[in-house]
């Protein structure tokens, strides 16, 4: 197979998770909507839309809310992001559970990143944030999950990072070889 590199398209091959977002630039709205358009389009199980967004622009109350949630680790980078966005996921719906309410909340946030990488942006997807203090900050309805949130905004210098982080920023992206998850015909065959 060829390199994937050379193929897959560069908004998809050059996004990556940076830490370091600038902290001057902000997102505009228009652009803030096409991001929020690009989730809402996303497919899921019965077309039952699971998803919800709860969106924090910096300086007001809900960036701070998503903010103080956040890991200390995530926290000392992300609270620079311009765009702080919970994402929360319906597991019980009219019609009882939803069983894959987390894998369409995984496919809208997906279109979310990529319409953000295709217009210069760049996102970071975090687990690390107290989903009690969240669903306690926003009045999250027990049959809705908060399960991650995604800083967005434009790429900063590396340099305004701590130097721990700044190693990470730069370390090589790696990825399992297409062979290791690929396969024909049986389970471990490989795709020739
Ligand atoms: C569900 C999920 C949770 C993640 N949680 C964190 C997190 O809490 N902190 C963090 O720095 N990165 C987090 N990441 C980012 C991953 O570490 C990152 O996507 C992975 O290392 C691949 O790097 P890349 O996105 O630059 O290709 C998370 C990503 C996903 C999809």
């Amino acid at each position: 197979m060829t390199n994937a590199k050379n193929t897959v398209r560069p908004f998809i091959a050059n996004r990556r998770s940076p830490r370091a977002f600038d902290r001057d630039l902000s997102v505009d709205s228009e652009i803030l909507s096409s991001l929020l358009e690009a989730a809402r389009w996303a497919p899921s199980a019965n077309n039952i839309q699971p998803w919800r967004f709860i969106v924090g622009q910096k300086g007001d109350a809900t960036h701070k809310k998503i903010a103080s949630t956040l890991s200390e680790g995530n926290r000392i980078w992300a609270e620079h992001a311009p765009l702080l966005i919970l994402n929360v996921t319906q597991e019980v719906g009219e019609r009882g559970k939803q069983s894959y309410a987390w894998h369409d909340l995984g496919l809208a946030t997906t279109q979310m990143i990529l319409q953000a990488s295709s217009m210069e942006l760049y996102t970071h997807v975090m687990a690390g944030f107290s989903k009690d203090e969240a669903r306690s900050a926003f009045d999250i309805p027990i049959e809705y999950m908060p399960l991650t949130v995604i800083a967005i905004g434009y790429l900063g210098d590396a340099s305004n990072l701590p130097e721990k982080l700044q190693k990470r920023e730069n370390a090589p992206r790696l990825r399992k070889p297409l062979e290791e998850i690929t396969f024909q015909n049986t389970w471990g065959e490989s795709l020739a």
